[in-house]
């Protein structure tokens, strides 16, 4: 596996790529890679011919208190991840590689929807997350890029800017991975404690209640929204962030669930701030 630090590296692989024919995949990350990330790279393995993973803690969104410098750094061990999936290439820049001095251009997605859910409670977030992944998504020159479920208002904000800045890429939309006990894969999970990871359940235990409610014929936004809050707050050690359920991808505030929608949650579990989710098909 080529292992990119720099533009001009990376720029060079995918320009050789492109010229010998290949289709190029992009799955961009964070790091501290779990089986949620690799099966991003396994979905890219199967539709293209060269998988770019990149490896990228983007300070430009993370909030001034937020995780960036406590964010787990890993890279040997991402590269041995990476590696065993078969993915050709990692790009793993410095920040000041990606924002060198005199940088000034950001990609602001403007739509209401983005103020909601986590572009409401971490302002500038989005506009971090379009910026980079547009800047990537030119690097690698790629056909298609993979996302996860996991952060569904992420794949709504990129599909918006993709579409609305011609960007010539396929967005694929990847299930969430969960670990067995139905916890979502993060790789903010290392943060837990033993008896906060099991607190941290009730994120997953309450979206299948109201789901299971849901394909039980209730279809009244206020009620299944209880139902999540109820067993969320049964939890001493969790705190509701939001709780919230809207049209999907539109993610527009609904009375009744009638076409596809989501319901979404961030909870606090001590310290830490998870999110999950689950899309109802309608
Ligand atoms: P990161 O949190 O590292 O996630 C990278 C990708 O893995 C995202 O598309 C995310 O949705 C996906 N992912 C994480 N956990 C998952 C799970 N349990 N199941 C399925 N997919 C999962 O999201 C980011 O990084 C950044 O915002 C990034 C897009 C890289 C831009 O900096």
């Amino acid at each position: 596996m080529k292992i990119l630090r720099t533009q001009e590296e990376i720029k060079q692989y995918s320009r050789e790529m492109k010229q010998a024919g290949k289709t190029i995949g992009l799955v961009p990350t964070m790091g501290a890679l779990h089986e949620g990330h690799l099966t991003l790279m396994r979905t890219a393995r199967q539709a293209v011919d060269v998988v770019i993973a990149s490896v990228f803690v983007n300070p430009v969104q993370f909030g001034p208190n937020e995780d960036f410098d406590a964010y787990p750094r890993q890279f040997d061990e991402d590269c041995a991840k990476l590696e065993e999936v078969g993915v050709d290439a990692v790009f793993h820049p410095e920040p000041a590689e990606m924002y060198p001095e005199g940088f000034c251009t950001y990609v602001n997605v403007e739509g209401e929807f983005t103020k909601k859910l986590c572009g409401g409670q971490r302002p500038g977030h989005f506009r971090g997350v379009a910026t980079v992944v547009t800047k990537l998504i030119n690097l690698a020159r790629a056909d298609k890029a993979f996302f996860g479920q996991k952060d569904a208002q992420q794949v709504c904000v990129i599909r918006r800017f993709v579409e609305d800045l011609a960007i010539p890429v396929e967005i694929n939309m990847v299930p969430i991975v969960r670990e067995d006990s139905g916890l979502a894969r993060s790789s903010r999970n290392v943060y837990l404690s033993a008896e906060e990871k099991k607190a941290a359940l009730v994120l997953s235990r309450s979206l299948n209640m109201a789901r299971a409610a849901y394909q039980g014929g209730s279809r009244q936004v206020s009620e299944l929204k209880k139902i999540i809050v109820d067993e969320i707050n049964k939890e001493p050690l969790a705190v509701i962030d939001y709780v919230e359920i809207y049209s999907f991808p539109a993610l527009e505030e609904i009375d009744r669930v009638e076409g596809e929608s989501i319901m979404a949650i961030a909870v606090k579990i001590g310290k830490t701030r998870l999110i999950d989710n689950v899309i109802l098909e309608g």
